[in-house]
């Protein structure tokens, strides 16, 4: 897949002024990052370019600012990144016009400078192409490491690449190659695991995937939408219960597409929607009228483990319980730690991400055992709808 893509194989970056598109929007508690890493992952790119004698400046967003606003300021992340890629990281405080300039115009060969929130000026969100015309002033090349951000078709995560040589970073390459593995073109059988709250923020995952993969096991809170569709009574649990329809659909798109659903067979069910409070394994033709499903029960996690046991390539968004409460994270640990010991003894290719999975797996303590694990969010899930993301599709040749 990466084929189709420059990369920095393709480039002498030497004495280059290299406009690196990162994802620097990292989690952040008191002016301390609290996971660093998306840091870790761009290490490779910027060490390597400033390796090779580029000028490396990077361009970045942080959060959802409306103008500047300091809280939204990218220089406690630029300090942080110096810490993890062990160099100096330079800080400008715009990223465009004659602050900008200067701290490009100072830079010696091999240097390293983060510019400021790119979304402190509207014009990034708009991709205004006066606003692409200034970055690109700044730069010889753009490289794009930012799959993260790759959704968005903002100046700096995609109109740079009509106006700048256009290459793909080492991190980029990376995703790209891990996800066509999985999705675009797998080692089958290929088993998807979704889980979450909502069946309504996933209704166009489901849909997609049906069509793409031989078993889809649905878990947490939007198998109960399912299981509703399907005439089971589940009580209290969450539940989108307008949803049914869809839900049926998506059963019967699965069916004409030879795709297994795999709902739970048993649920785990308590009475409040606390850590530790008490709950017991159902059938599911006793759910309680006043119970809650707060996770799979363990036929259930025995199917899931079968299930993967007969795939080839496992793609994994979602938890299939209440994983942040023990002891409703019992599902979720036991299917992450299958698919891993599977991935370990070479018998599963194993990519995972998007919104809370990456948790998931850290808690299961398993997130170094899978193939891949994105550290994408929204990109990944429209990547797993199987829409054009902007920011990858500027960098096809
Ligand atoms: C993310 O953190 O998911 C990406 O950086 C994209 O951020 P956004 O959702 O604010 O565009
Ligand atoms: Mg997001």
């Amino acid at each position: 897949m990466t084929n189709s893509f420059r990369t920095l194989d393709d480039v002498d970056v030497k004495g280059k002024r290299v406009l690196v598109r990162v994802d620097l929007n990292v989690p952040m508690d008191g002016g301390k990052v609290t996971d660093a890493t998306r840091l870790e992952r761009i290490a490779t790119t910027i060490t390597e370019i400033s390796n090779k004698g580029g000028k490396v400046i990077l361009l970045a967003h942080f959060g959802r600012p409306k103008g500047r606003d300091d809280k939204n300021s990218l220089k406690p992340v630029a300090a942080a990144l110096a810490d993890v890629i062990k160099k100096p990281v330079a800080f400008a405080d715009d990223s465009v016009g004659d602050v900008a300039a200067k701290a490009v115009g100072a830079m010696k060969d091999g240097d390293i400078l983060c510019l400021e929130n790119t979304r402190f000026h509207s014009a990034e969100e708009k991709n205004d192409p006066a606003f692409v015309a200034e970055l690109a002033k700044l730069g010889d090349i753009w490289v794009n490491d930012a799959f993260s951000a790759a959704h968005r078709a903002h100046a700096s995560t995609e109109g740079l690449g009509h106006k700048l040589p256009a290459y793909a970073g080492r991190t980029m390459q990376a995703e790209l190659d891990a996800l066509g593995k999985a999705l675009d073109a797998p080692t089958k059988p290929v088993i998807a695991i979704v889980g979450g709250a909502k069946v309504s923020s996933k209704i166009d995952l489901l849909e997609n995937l049906v069509t793409k993969v031989d078993a889809l096991v649905i878990g947490g809170g939007m198998a109960n939408t399912f299981l509703h569709a399907q005439g089971v009574k589940v009580g209290k649990s969450l539940c989108e219960k307008d949803l049914a329809a869809t839900a049926l659909r998506i059963i019967d798109k699965a069916e004409a597409s030879g795709c297994a659903i795999i709902l739970p067979v048993d649920a785990i069910v308590a009475f409040h929607f606390a850590a530790n409070t008490p709950s017991h394994a159902y059938g599911l033709d006793a759910i309680p009228d006043e119970g809650m499903i707060l996770d799979v029960g363990p036929q259930s996690i025995e199917r899931i483990n079968a299930a993967i046991d007969d795939a080839a390539t496992l793609v994994w968004n979602g938890p299939v319980g209440a994983f942040e409460m023990t002891p409703f994270d019992r599902g979720t640990v036991a299917g992450a730690k299958h698919a891993a010991a599977r991935t370990k003894a070479k018998k599963l290719i194993s990519v995972a991400g998007g919104g809370d999975t990456v948790a998931a797996l850290n808690h299961a303590g398993v997130a170094d055992d899978f193939s891949y694990i994105s550290t994408a969010g929204g990109a990944f899930l429209e990547w797993m709808e199987g829409k054009p993301l902007p920011g990858v599709e500027v960098l096809k040749k």
